[in-house]
């Protein structure tokens, strides 16, 4: 099974891209979890659709070769970041082959504050609703104070996350194997 992780964050020590690589870390044998091309794509316009800039058609084919995703999402301003958004919008797009429709998918997050990007999940979870992808819903990873829980390096040091991590990518990956040949 090949995961593909989209991190909401273009920032170099972004800790939901370094919990996407935890994520790599903790997945059973015989699973990869690879992070996807860069999200930093222009914004989204139908006139653009015929022509799609390079970074666009990159994700689209990084999405249409995975069996699942994971996306791990900021909050911003209590919802998602505009740049996920527009990743997603892009993705939404051609409607009638959409690369992420039937895919299993699971939304995680990280943010600095108490609430762990509770908010921006939820949001999140409303726009993937639209990408008819099986949303995993069994179990929640949300990684509050994430700047208690990750090294300078982008390591998650925290093992109580480390174990949340392990168990979320075991149940994700039973869930997801439903799905894919
Ligand atoms: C514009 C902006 C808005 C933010 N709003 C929220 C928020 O609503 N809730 C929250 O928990 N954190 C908020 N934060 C803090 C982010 O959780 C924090 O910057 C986090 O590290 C961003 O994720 P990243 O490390 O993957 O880039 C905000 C940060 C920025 C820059």
């Amino acid at each position: 099974m090949r995961i593909l992780g989209l991190s909401g964050s273009l920032r170099a020590g972004s800790y939901n891209t370094a919990l996407l690589r935890a994520c790599a870390d903790h997945v059973p044998e015989g699973v990869t979890l690879t992070l996807a091309p860069s999200l930093d794509l222009p914004i989204y316009s139908a006139e653009r659709e015929g022509a799609p800039a390079a970074p666009v058609i990159a994700l689209r084919e990084a999405v249409a070769g995975a069996d699942a995703l994971v996306i791990s999402t900021p909050e911003y301003n209590y919802s998602i970041p505009g740049g996920l958004k527009n990743a997603l919008d892009w993705l939404s797009r051609p409607e009638k082959s959409k690369p992420t429709s039937g895919k299993p998918v699971a939304v995680i997050g990280a943010s600095t504050s108490l609430t762990g990007t509770a908010r921006a999940q939820m949001h999140l979870r409303q726009v993937v609703y639209y990408h008819a992808m099986h949303l995993f819903s069994a179990a929640e990873l949300l990684v509050p104070r994430a700047q208690e829980r990750f090294d300078g390096e982008g390591r998650l040091t925290d093992a109580d996350t480390q174990g949340r991590v392990a168990d979320f990518m075991q149940k994700f990956v039973a869930f997801a194997g439903r799905f894919s040949g």
